[in-house]
């Protein structure tokens, strides 16, 4: 089967690609426009098997052409602009990679033969919850998206929709939650806190850390994405979620305590704008219907994520220094807002 991925070598498309490698017969190619969030380190071992098309999806010839030459059966489109912080910053660059790019990819998607096309989406689309904890998402819940990225996100979804209704788009949608694991860019909660912990710096924590997300482990997404794949039927959409929800300052904490460091490190700061308080997935439809389990609870999956940050921390410390400015940035313009 010939297996186009988008965004092949971030932090979740190249969990994906691992899976893919071992799980069989796929002539895998990759389109990426090698971001600032790309790394091809994260498939080393497999990228000489591995068609790569460095492009930009804003690129509407470009894509058209890449589409043609890979003639793909299957899509999978994980390409994205994925940080809520840069996305309040920079509004327009994730309006344009992610519903413009999404829009340019389903529109050669249809002028080939592909059968399938998979839209990795995320839970933001659905806005936040209440702390009321039998209340949870499904996939009919409304679309509430309250950042730039949500809403980027929620915009690309609706178009993925738009083209399997209107022109019968054999494409479903997927709803992941927080993911966590090895490889992930030190912007995001985890690996940041990992990061800063090793270093002994102070660890920024937003308001008094009490919004609650529900992590999962990144290659029990990939396991997700792979059912789903193979499984899934078109227009279906599945959210991806463990039951595993944490309070941030928790999540914090267990990683200090991992590390054997103080709680002393923590410092809370001003608030993200308009940040969602809970994410929560009623995930029962993908378990249902396709089978699909979590592999690894959120100890077991936190425990391997921070071995793997310390047995790789020269990784982990040079994309750090490469967002310093970006955090201290981030930091004053936050402040500022306050
Ligand atoms: N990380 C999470 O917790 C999470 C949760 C739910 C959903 N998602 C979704 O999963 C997908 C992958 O997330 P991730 O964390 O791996 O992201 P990431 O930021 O690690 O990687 C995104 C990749 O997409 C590429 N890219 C970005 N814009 C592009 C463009 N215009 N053209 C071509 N390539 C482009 C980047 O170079 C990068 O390699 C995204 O669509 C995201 O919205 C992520």
């Amino acid at each position: 089967m010939r297996l186009l991925v988008t965004g092949g070598v971030g932090f979740i498309g190249s969990a994906f690609i691992r899976r893919c490698a071992s799980a069989g017969d796929f002539e895998i190619s990759i389109i990426d426009k090698l971001s600032y969030a790309a790394d091809k380190r994260r498939l080393e071992e497999y990228l000489p098997g591995v068609e790569f098309y460095k492009a930009d999806l804003a690129e509407r010839a470009d894509i058209e052409e890449i589409i043609k030459r890979a003639r793909p059966d299957v899509i999978v489109h994980f390409a994205a602009e994925t940080h809520v912080d840069r996305s309040i910053l920079y509004p327009d660059q994730f309006f344009k990679a992610n519903i413009t790019g999404t829009a340019n990819l389903l529109a050669a998607a249809l002028q080939s033969s592909v059968k399938k096309f998979v839209h990795v989406s995320t839970d933001e689309v659905y806005g936040d919850l209440p702390a009321d904890k039998s209340v949870k998402f499904t996939e009919a819940s409304p679309f509430r998206p309250n950042s730039p990225y949500s809403a980027s996100k929620a915009g690309a979804d609706l178009i993925v929709r738009a083209y399997q209704k209107t022109y019968g788009l054999p494409a479903l949608i997927l709803r992941p939650s927080n993911n966590y694991g090895p490889w992930q860019f030190p912007e995001k909660l985890i690996p940041l806190t990992i990061a800063k912990a090793l270093m002994g710096e102070k660890i920024p924590v937003y308001g008094k850390g009490r919004n609650v997300r529900t992590w999962l482990f990144v290659e029990d997404c990939a396991e997700a994405i792979l059912l789903a794949m193979e499984r899934g039927g078109a227009g279906e959409v599945y959210n991806i979620g463990s039951d595993e929800e944490k309070v941030n300052i928790d999540v914090v904490k267990g990683i200090l305590d991992l590390l054997g460091k103080g709680h002393g490190l923590i410092e809370f700061v001003p608030d993200r704008l308009a940040h969602d308080f809970r994410y929560a997935l009623d995930s029962s439809k993908i378990r249902n219907e396709l089978g699909w389990r979590t592999k690894n609870d959120f100890a077991t999956g936190l425990e391997k994520t921070v071995r793997w940050y310390a047995d790789n921390r020269d990784w982990l410390f040079a994309k750090k220094a490469e967002i310093e400015g970006f955090l201290k940035d981030l930091k004053a313009r936050f402040a500022e807002k306050a």
